[in-house]
């Protein structure tokens, strides 16, 4: 049988922590698939770090990032780039995944090419247009163009068939980002962190970055963090702080030149998930951390109004407490002062799968290819 040519695009450091395990997959099917890994480079160090934790080396870079970038102008310049290299490879779908605007420029680029899209994390929503923004809209947008879904829950299964894509074309697999955590948690794990805090301490990993959080939203959260540490001697925090130049900004002028707040670089994929292991909970904007946490047992305070997640809250590990200080605060204290509500939130099940989603998107896509 001829092989299948699946092109996979990814830019930012989610994407390609929860694309990893399918390329890997496609690379151990050698004999059915034709894998092309081209990577935007919407993101550097923090797509960089993952490439090397899982020996990724992309056939293209399109090196799109600039600092301080635009929405537009990262479009434009995907779109422009891209679709010369579809052009040229002519695969036989294009894989995208979740909602950055690698995933929607991609999408639009294979579009205009066309050529099938296969969309993984198909699915999420909010139904609110600007929150998270500009997230929402990019994987709506992208479902539209989508010739394939991959979505994680029965939720996201839902949700697009409320939007009437195809029944047929939609297939819940799990999703990736539990097939990662697999190959990265360690019983034996070290860090240098770890040895910075004092056992008998509490430790709060925290990480925010939403461009809606971004200004006042943000500060008066971080703003909370500091009372709240100077007010009980057994927390600490530990903040790997996103590379935006305006995360950097809030989290130092604020957070800063705290002996028990260790604001630190991004760390890869395997140490923050082994200290994700070892903290006490975790307070987050992160799409992908509140999928990840209901395996770890860690209790999350997810600090957004809105979550296309709601598996987790369900499910009980996740607490949507937006960026009100009263709110956020009383939670906090919550978290350190009732072991029951502690307990409740730290035992939930975990909703995302069994860790075996990338094989199912690649039987999938082999299917897809087989019938023509
Ligand atoms: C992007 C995604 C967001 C995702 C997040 C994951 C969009 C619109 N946003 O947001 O959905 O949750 O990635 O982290 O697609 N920077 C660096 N080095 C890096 C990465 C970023 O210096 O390795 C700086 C640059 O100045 C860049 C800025 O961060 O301009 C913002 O990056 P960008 O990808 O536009 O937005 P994120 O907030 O990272
Ligand atoms: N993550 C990481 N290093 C860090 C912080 C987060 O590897 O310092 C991982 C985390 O485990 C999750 C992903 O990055 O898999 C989440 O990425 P991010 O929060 O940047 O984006 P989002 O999920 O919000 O789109």
């Amino acid at each position: 049988m001829k092989k299948v040519k699946v092109m996979t695009v990814f830019g930012t450091r989610p994407e390609a922590i929860k694309m990893a395990p399918v390329i890997l997959e496609l690379k151990k099917r050698s004999r059915q698939f034709d894998e092309v890994t081209v990577v935007t480079g919407q993101h550097r160090e923090m797509l960089d770090q993952v490439l090397s934790v899982f020996h990724i080396e992309p056939k293209y870079n399109l090196n799109v990032m600039e600092s301080k970038q635009t929405l537009s102008s990262l479009t434009s310049k995907v779109l422009l780039r891209l679709g010369k290299i579809i052009e040229k490879e002519k695969p036989y779908i294009v894989l995208v995944h979740g909602d950055t605007t690698t995933t929607f420029a991609a999408g639009v680029a294979a579009f205009y090419q066309q050529t099938k899209v296969g969309h993984v994390e198909a699915g999420l929503r909010t139904w609110n247009k600007y929150s998270p923004y500009p997230e929402e809209m990019n994987r709506q947008l992208t479902d539209v163009l989508s010739d394939l879904y991959f979505a994680p829950t029965e939720q996201s299964r839902t949700n697009l068939l409320h939007e009437n894509h195809p029944k047929e074309q939609i297939f819940v697999t799990g999703n990736t980002a539990i097939d990662a955590l697999n190959q990265t948690v360690r019983q034996d794990y070290q860090h240098p962190v770890l040895n910075l805090i004092d056992t008998g301490k509490k430790m709060i990993l925290v990480t925010m970055h939403r461009r809606e959080n971004q200004g006042a939203p943000m500060r008066r959260v971080f703003k909370v963090m500091r009372e709240i540490v100077e007010t009980h001697p057994d927390i600490e925090i530990v903040f790997p702080v996103h590379l935006n130049p305006t995360v950097q900004e809030a989290a130092n002028s604020i957070l800063g030149s705290h002996e028990r707040i260790h604001l630190i670089a991004p760390l890869d994929v395997v140490d923050f998930h082994n200290l994700a292991a070892h903290s006490y909970f975790i307070m987050t904007d992160s799409g992908g951390v509140q999928e990840e946490a209901p395996s770890l047992g860690k209790p999350v305070l997810v600090l957004r109004d809105t979550t296309e997640r709601p598996e987790g809250v369900r499910a009980g590990t996740l607490k949507l407490v937006g960026t009100d200080p009263n709110t956020v605060k009383t939670a906090m204290l919550q978290l350190m002062d009732d072991n029951v509500e502690y307990q409740r939130m730290a035992m939930a099940e975990n909703p995302y799968g069994d860790g075996h989603a990338s094989q199912r998107i690649a039987d999938i896509i082999l299917n897809d290819f087989i019938k023509g």
